[in-house]
């Protein structure tokens, strides 16, 4: 499988804390790639490395073969990385198309506002487009939040624990989505606590602790590790939310 993006040792030191340290992960056109890990383990870290939040100290992120670390936010944007948060982060006053319309890398394109239209039909949202995001129940605001990653029409999908805090339907179309997104050739990697969403969605994953990757395998082979189970399951299933 291609690398569509490929890290390549590095590191992020945030004060005296390192949050990554000498990472080297690649995501490939197509695959679903999960990445766990406990509180604090550096998961929403290497997403703002990746989209350009923050740079990092050392190493390199390539999307193809080009290097990242020096382009601003929009620009790796505009190369066609979208990202969604894990708060959700919707434009308060822009109505839910208008939020939509925010995401495509070449606004003002032809045909975008019909773009956003099919897009919200596919996420089941077509009737709130004039909403404003505080009249919807959290699961939507989710939606809308997925749905304007997907105005990139780019190559990588970075979905920050896309399902915290949904249920029912909303779960299921999240689901579906993120399946659709691969199989058309994106690059996926999710940030997820709920294990059986990382279970029924990605054959390969990264588990992350304190910055570093720890394992990275199938899916079977992580949740079958006695490492990940310490480290993550045992003793601190307080701090997992599935
Ligand atoms: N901008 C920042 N400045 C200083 N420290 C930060 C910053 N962002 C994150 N950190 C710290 O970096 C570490 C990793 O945080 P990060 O948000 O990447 O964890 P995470 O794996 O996404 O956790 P969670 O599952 O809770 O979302 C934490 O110790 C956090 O407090
Ligand atoms: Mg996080």
């Amino acid at each position: 499988m291609t690398a569509a993006i490929r890290l390549v040792s590095v590191q992020k030191h945030f004060g005296g804390i390192s949050v990554a340290e000498d990472i080297s992960l690649e995501i490939h056109a197509g695959e679903i790639l999960g990445l766990i890990g406990p509180n604090g383990a550096g998961k929403t870290t290497l997403f703002n490395l990746i989209s350009g939040i923050h740079a990092p100290d050392g190493g390199e992120i390539y999307l193809g073969d080009q290097p990242l670390s020096r382009l601003p936010i929009y620009k790796r944007a505009r190369l066609g990385i979208a990202r969604t948060w894990q708060h959700v982060r919707l434009f308060p006053t822009l109505s839910v198309l208008d939020n939509l319309l925010m995401g495509p890398r070449d606004y003002p394109g032809a045909g975008t506002d019909e773009r956003a239209a099919a897009i919200l039909a596919r996420v089941g949202m077509s009737e709130a487009r004039d909403k404003m995001p505080g009249e919807l129940p959290f699961g939507q605001q989710k939606l809308v939040a997925l749905a304007r990653t997907l105005m990139n029409d780019g190559k990588v999908l970075l979905l920050d624990e896309p399902m915290a805090g949904v249920e029912g339907q909303v779960y299921e179309t999240i689901k579906q989505v993120v399946r659709d997104e691969a199989k058309a050739g994106r690059a996926v990697c999710v940030v997820e606590h709920n294990v059986s969403f990382i279970r029924d969605l990605c054959t390969r994953a990264v588990f992350m602790f304190n910055g570093r990757i720890e394992q990275q395998g199938t899916v079977e082979e992580l949740l079958a590790s006695e490492k990940l189970a310490e480290l993550y399951f045992g003793g601190k299933k307080g701090e997992t939310r599935s």
